[in-house]
C-alpha cells in the first residue's frame, strides 16, 4: 500500500463524548475517551488525507500536521460544525459518542441542593450522522459506529439504513478488550451491500488502519 494513498481526500472525523450542560458547573456526559476517533484521524493523515477532526471534550492531542482540529462541547455545537463542513468533504467518519438527550433548560446559576427530588427534563438531540446521510451527494462516503449491548448485528444494520451510511463499524460491549477507554477494540464492519467483515481484537491504531482500508475501497 502506498503511503500517500489518500492524498487529495478530505476526511471529516468526529471523536469523543459530548457534554450537555445542566448548569454552569455540571453536565451530562459519557465515558468515550476519543481514542478511536483520534487513531482514525492519525491513520488518515499519515496516508495523506486532509483531516478535519471535530473533537468533543477529551484529553488527547492530535499531532499530525494534516489534522485540523476543531473542539466542541455539546451535541448541538458538534452538529453545527459538522453540517457546515460536510459539503466540502470526500468522506465523514462519525466516531463520536454523541449524547442523545440534553437538558431542556440550562440553568444560568448553579442549582442549589434542597431536600426535594430534582426533575431534569431532557430533549432529544439531532442525529448528526442521519443529517449527513440526508445531505450526502454521489461520491461522498459516510461511515458510522454502533456500540451495542444486545442484538448487535441487527441493530447495526437498522442504523446503517436509517442513517444512510455506506458502512457501519460495530463494537460490542460484550467483547473483552472493546469499547470505551480501552486501548484495544474488536470490530465487525457491516457494509450497505450486506457484506460483513469480522476482525480480531487489536490496538486501536491497527483497528483504525483496518477501517481506513475499507474506506479506501469506496473512493
Ligand atoms: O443511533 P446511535 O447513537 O447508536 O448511532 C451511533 C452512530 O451515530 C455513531 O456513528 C454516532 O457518531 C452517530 N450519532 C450522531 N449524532 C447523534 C447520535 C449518534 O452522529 N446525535
Amino acid at each position: 500500500q502506498g503511503k500517500e494513498i489518500l492524498s487529495g481526500k478530505k476526511i471529516l472525523i468526529t471523536a469523543g463524548p459530548t457534554y450537555e450542560k445542566i448548569d454552569p458547573v455540571r453536565f451530562i456526559g459519557n465515558y468515550s475517551s476519543g481514542k478511536m476517533g483520534f487513531a482514525l484521524a492519525e491513520v488518515c493523515a499519515e496516508r495523506g488525507a486532509d483531516v478535519t477532526l471535530i473533537a468533543g471534550p477529551v484529553s488527547l492531542q492530535a499531532l499530525h500536521p494534516n489534522i485540523k482540529r476543531i473542539d466542541v462541547e455539546s451535541a448541538e455545537e458538534m452538529y453545527n460544525v459538522v453540517v457546515d463542513k460536510f459539503p466540502n468533504m470526500s468522506a465523514a467518519i462519525m466516531c463520536a459518542a454523541v449524547a442523545d438527550y440534553a437538558p431542556e433548560i440550562r440553568d444560568e446559576a448553579k442549582i442549589k441542593r434542597t431536600g426535594d427530588d430534582l426533575l431534569l427534563r431532557l430533549k432529544p438531540n439531532k442525529d448528526i450522522a442521519a443529517a449527513l446521510g440526508r445531505m450526502k451527494k454521489t461520491g461522498q462516503v459516510l461511515v458510522g459506529f454502533a456500540l451495542e449491548t444486545n442484538d448487535e448485528e441487527e441493530n447495526a444494520w437498522i442504523k446503517l439504513n436509517r442513517k444512510n451510511l455506506d458502512f457501519i463499524v460495530l463494537n460490542s460491549l460484550q467483547d473483552k478488550g472493546a469499547g470505551f477507554k480501552c486501548d484495544t477494540n474488536k470490530i465487525t464492519i457491516i457494509e450497505k451491500s450486506g457484506n460483513k467483515l469480522v476482525f480480531e481484537t487489536k490496538a486501536k491504531k491497527e483497528v483504525a488502519a483496518d477501517i481506513v482500508d475499507v474506506l479506501n475501497m469506496y473512493f
